[in-house]
């Protein structure tokens, strides 16, 4: 099976969690994606749910394909949220923002009584870092704040380049208008250290390690699809 057939097998059975009537947050990404492709094909057999998306991108998947949103202002309290993931350890501690969203992210899966991580095998780690860590930082004084990133790292024994995020020769801009910082640190093997001192970071907006945000992982291997549970 080749990987999107793992990440559409990942999301048939995570829609298996999705019942009628629920507030539902939307993640971002290919594997996202094609969890909103199989949500529309129920929606379109009579579900009736409310979409909170995590990026305009999502949103605007979800708007063609005909699911109903909402904004999370309108919708403060969501029932599930479904989402990918970059890197998944069996604490269920996640690496996140690939796709540039992890701030919305972050925020609608802790508005959400429980978030299912949707993913293929290749993203189940033993130690999260291989993937570099996304942060979210303000455009102002952007070189002073990967100065106090990188001083952070160096504390707790880490170090590797950080590199601003790049789009077609410019910087990416998220859509909260903040740029991305991908930082290679390698292992992270104190994640909830790590996330404390970039979060005492000023310039820091967000930024893609999630801790105790998600309770339960479907994972889509060649042999089959196995539920991590927190
Ligand atoms: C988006 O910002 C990310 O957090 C995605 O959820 C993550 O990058 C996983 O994306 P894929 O499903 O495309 O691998």
């Amino acid at each position: 099976m080749d990987a999107r057939a793992l990440k559409i097998e990942a999301a048939r059975a995570a829609l298996e969690h999705v019942t009628d009537g629920m507030r539902l947050g939307i993640g971002t990404g290919s594997t996202a994606e094609e969890f909103v492709r199989l949500l529309a094909e129920k929606v379109a057999a009579g579900m009736k749910i409310i979409g909170v998306p995590t990026s305009e991108r999502t949103a605007a998947l979800c708007r063609e394909l005909g699911v109903q949103l909402s904004t999370l202002d309108e919708t403060p309290e969501l029932d599930l949220t479904i989402d990918g993931a970059d890197e998944v350890d069996a604490q269920l501690t996640l690496v996140k923002g690939g796709g540039g969203a992890l701030l919305r992210e972050k925020i609608v899966a802790a508005a959400s009584k429980k978030m299912i991580v949707i993913a293929d095998q290749s993203k189940m780690v033993e130690t999260l870092g291989k993937f570099p860590l996304p942060i979210e930082v303000n455009k102002f004084g952007l070189k002073a704040t990967e100065l106090a990133i990188a001083a952070v790292a160096e504390k707790l024994g880490l170090s590797g380049p950080l590199t601003l995020r790049m789009t077609n020769g410019a910087p990416f801009v998220t859509d909260g208008g903040h740029f991305i910082v991908d930082a290679s640190f390698g292992r992270i093997p104190d994640p909830r250290a790590l996330s404390n001192g970039l979060h005492a970071v000023p310039g820091v907006v967000e930024h893609g390690l999630f801790l105790g945000l998600a309770q339960a992982a479907v994972i889509a291997g060649a042999d089959g699809i196995r539920t991590v549970r927190a």
